[in-house]
Formats: C-alpha cells, structure tokens, sequence
C-alpha cells in the first residue's frame, strides 16, 4: 500500500466537481484524518472543453469513463455521472474487475443493479460504497449499517426527494398550485431532466430500495415498491389536511410484515407537529426504527453540491482508512429475496368526499365503512358548493383492503358524486 490514495473521478458536474474541491481545499485535513494523501489522477466527462470553475490541468484526462476505470494510477474510481446503465454501470463494473475500490452517488444504478454489484465487489474483495446515493449529506448509510448495526430494525420512513417537499411545503405556504410550482421548480434548476423521476416518486423510491436492504437484509427490490408521486395531490387536501392537523409529504415507509417486505413512496398524511411535518423545502429526513434504539431521525440536506460532495468524501475517507465492509451491510450471498407485500399493515387514513345533498347522506356512508371494518375516528362537513359538499374522514386504523372493499360499496349509497380522494396517514 502507497501512503497516497489515488482517485479517478467520472462525471465533472454538480457533484463532480464538488468533490474536486474538496480534494484541493480540504488536503491536509484529509491527509490528517486518514493517514494518507488523497490525490486525484484522472477525470472524465463528456466535453473536455467546458469550464468547470474548478482547475484540472493538474489531472489527466479519459474521454472514455471505462478507460479511467482501469487506469493503473487509479485506486478508487469515484463514478459520478448518473445513469442507471450505460457508462456509469460499465465503468463501476470495469473498475472491479480491475480490484479498485468504487464511491458512486448513482441511486438508480444501485437500486436497479445493486445486487449483482454487491455481489461482484465482494467476490473481487473491493469496497462499493454510495452515501451519497441517499438522502445526500446525510449519512444514512452509515448510520444504518454501523451505528445501528446492533438493531433488529422495524421500520424506515424518509422524506428523500427535496424537490416533492419544495412543491408541496410551498403549496401549503402560497395557495399556489402544483402546476405552478412545478414550473418555479423547473426554472429554479430543481427538477431531474427526467421531472417524472421527482415528481413521479421514483427518484425518492430508488432510494428507499437501497435503505429496506440495508435495515432488513434483503436483495434490494425496486419493483416491490408500491409507487405513486405528488402530481395529484390538490391545495384542497393540503388545506384539508392542515383542518385536522396534518401535513401531506411524499414518504417512502418500509417495514417487515408477516407476509414479506412492503415498500411503498406516496404521499401520506403525517402530524403536523410530528419531526417529519415540520420538515420545509428541500431538506431530507429519515427516520429509523429498531428493537433496541427506539427511533432516530436524521435531518439535513438532501442534495447540492457541498452536501452530496461531502457524502462522497466521507467514502472516500473510510477507503482510505482501510474500512471494507459488505456493501448491504452483510455479504450480498447472504441477503434474502423478500416477496413483495401489499401495504397489508393497518393505519389510520384520510378519506376526502363529495356528498351529494340528500337526507341521510353520511348515515349511508357511514353504514358502508362500518359493514366493510371501517371506523370512523373524526369527521367533518364543509359548507356546500353547488349540489355537492366536502365531507372528510379520518378513519381508526383500517387495512388498505377493507377500505377498497368499502370504497367499491360507496356507489351503492347513490350519495357520492366523484371517487373519493384517499390518502394513508402515518403516525411517528
Ligand atoms: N446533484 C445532486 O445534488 C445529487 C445528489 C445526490 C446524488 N446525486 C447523484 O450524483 C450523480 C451525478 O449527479 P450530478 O448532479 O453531478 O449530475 P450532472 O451535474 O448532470 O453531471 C453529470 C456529469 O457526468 C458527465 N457524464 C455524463 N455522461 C457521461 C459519459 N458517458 N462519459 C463521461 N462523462 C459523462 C457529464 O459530463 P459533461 O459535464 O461534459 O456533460 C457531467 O460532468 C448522479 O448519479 C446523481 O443521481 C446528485
């Protein structure tokens, strides 16, 4: 072993670029903490010519990110180009065969192939690390596969795509709707070049595979996640919501049941009050629940470039520190395959109506819920607009299934003018 730990750095922007700041800025401080010079050899990115703020003359340069990859005066390939194929996977998976260590950020690369990498880092006795992959600067990974690996953990629940918070914390702040905010998003520079990545949930739902692997030791399983973005989500149900002292919030959950792994990102009703309904704009949280812990919530942001650069080093640092640990937090051959399970668990949930103004109206509703195992824990009627009114319900704790068989009931009253408005609700 050298006394100096060399770098290969695909990918030259947002956080790329980042990470070579820290690199030239922080040198002696990294030098100090990990006992050895960490440098940088080479860079990649797709045009050479562009002006990045930062100098690179001093590194050299591969048009070609597998080529940098394989580099003989590379010890870790830092692959920060994005992309859940194409370059980004060739070149992490070039870069272990060539027995370097890899640092990524690329959620969408792990949560898709997370596995078969995990498994080829270890036969080859490298280290694959990716905090930045989730919930940006916060370290999450860590926390999860060291701090808390003494819990059998019982459930994970985050806020981790800052752009859903922004829109949806600055609907509620405004009185502006989720088009218009979209396009403030847009013009801010928020939004992935793929919106439907943010807005659709699955950016935040890439990350949540990643962390029910780590907090239950299953092969991470993208496609077991029940899905479902911020798009529909109405001033009318954040205003609702607020009446009855809640906030709405895209949240991934993931828990073990007795039927398998339920994984879902949707938006849900959390307490106001609650550390997740106080959370504003684009700050991430996760919070982690174990047998022995209780509850830790992790609060910071969620992406940029000095928070997501920061997570990055901090891999940087373990690797040079010699720390080489199972990419899942146990070896990947070990991880189970976990069926998908339905959101099966009980909870409390928001029903939002249009009652059509007849005699007895609620009294029907109401008998419906009741036959299908649905109680009613709150209710309240709004003044009417029109032949209709507004009449919202929070329920005791019910399972998704009775409330589907109560809401397929609902026609039958012959008092409810459009498909009710359904929401979960998630006490901490
Ligand atoms: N931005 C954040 O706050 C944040 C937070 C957490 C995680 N991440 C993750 O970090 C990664 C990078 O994100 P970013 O925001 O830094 O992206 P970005 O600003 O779009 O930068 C991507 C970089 O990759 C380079 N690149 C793309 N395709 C390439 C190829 N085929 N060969 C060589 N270089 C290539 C681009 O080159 P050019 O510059 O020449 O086009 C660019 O420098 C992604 O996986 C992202 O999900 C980002």
């Amino acid at each position: 072993m050298t006394d100096t730990l060399r770098l290969g750095i695909a990918g030259l922007g947002t956080v790329g670029v980042g990470v070579v700041k820290i690199v030239r800025k922080q040198a002696a401080l990294l030098s100090a903490r990990t006992g050895k010079s960490i440098e940088i050899s080479a860079v990649s990115a797709r045009s050479r010519d562009k002006d990045r703020g930062v100098p690179l003359g001093d590194y050299a340069w591969e048009d070609d990110p597998v080529d940098l990859a394989r580099r003989d005066d590379v010890d870790v390939f830092v692959e920060l180009m994005g992309g859940d194929d194409g370059p980004a996977k060739a070149a992490t998976e070039a870069a272990l065969a060539a027995g370097k260590d890899v640092v990524t950020a690329n959620k969408a690369m792990l949560a898709l192939h997370g596995q078969a990498l995990a498994e080829q880092a270890e036969a080859a006795g490298r280290a694959l690390r990716y905090e930045a992959a989730v919930a940006g600067g916060i370290p999450v990974i860590k926390s999860l596969t060291e701090g808390l690996a003494g819990n059998e953990i019982t459930r994970v629940m985050g806020v981790m795509n800052g752009t859903c918070n922004y829109i949806l914390t600055r609907m509620e702040e405004t009185g502006q709707g989720y088009n218009v905010l979209f396009d403030e998003c847009a013009e801010l520079g928020y939004l992935e070049a793929d919106p439907n990545l943010d807005v659709g949930g699955i950016d935040a739902a890439h990350k949540l595979a990643i962390l029910s692997s780590i907090a239950f030791g299953t092969q991470v399983d993208f496609d077991g996640i029940e899905i479902e973005g911020i798009q529909r989500v109405t001033l009318e149900d954040i205003g609702h919501a607020a009446d009855m002292g809640y906030r709405i919030k895209l949240l991934g959950v993931a828990q073990r049941t007795g039927r398998g792994l339920e994984q879902r990102m949707m938006p849900c009703l959390v307490p106001a009050a609650s550390p997740l309904g106080v959370l504003q704009g684009g700050t991430n949280m996760v919070v982690i629940e174990g047998d022995a812990v209780e509850q830790v919530v992790l609060r910071g942001p969620g992406a940029g470039e000095g928070p997501t650069a920061s997570a990055v080093m901090g891999d940087v640092c373990d690797i040079a520190r010699g720390l080489r640990l199972p990419v899942f937090g146990q070896p990947a051959e070990s991880l189970e395959a976990a069926p998908a399970a339905r959101s099966v668990l009980p909870a409390p949930h928001y029903l939002r109506m249009a009652l059509t103004d007849k005699p007895g109206a609620l009294a029907k509703v109401a008998a419906v819920l009741g036959e299908a195992g649905v109680s009613i824990d709150r209710m309240r009627q709004y003044a009417h607009t029109g032949d209709t009114a507004t009449v919202i319900i929070v329920t005791h704790k019910c399972t998704r299934a009775a409330l589907d068989t109560a809401l397929g009931d609902m026609d039958k009253t012959g008092v409810v003018a459009e498909a009710p408005v359904v929401l979960r609700i998630e006490n901490l």
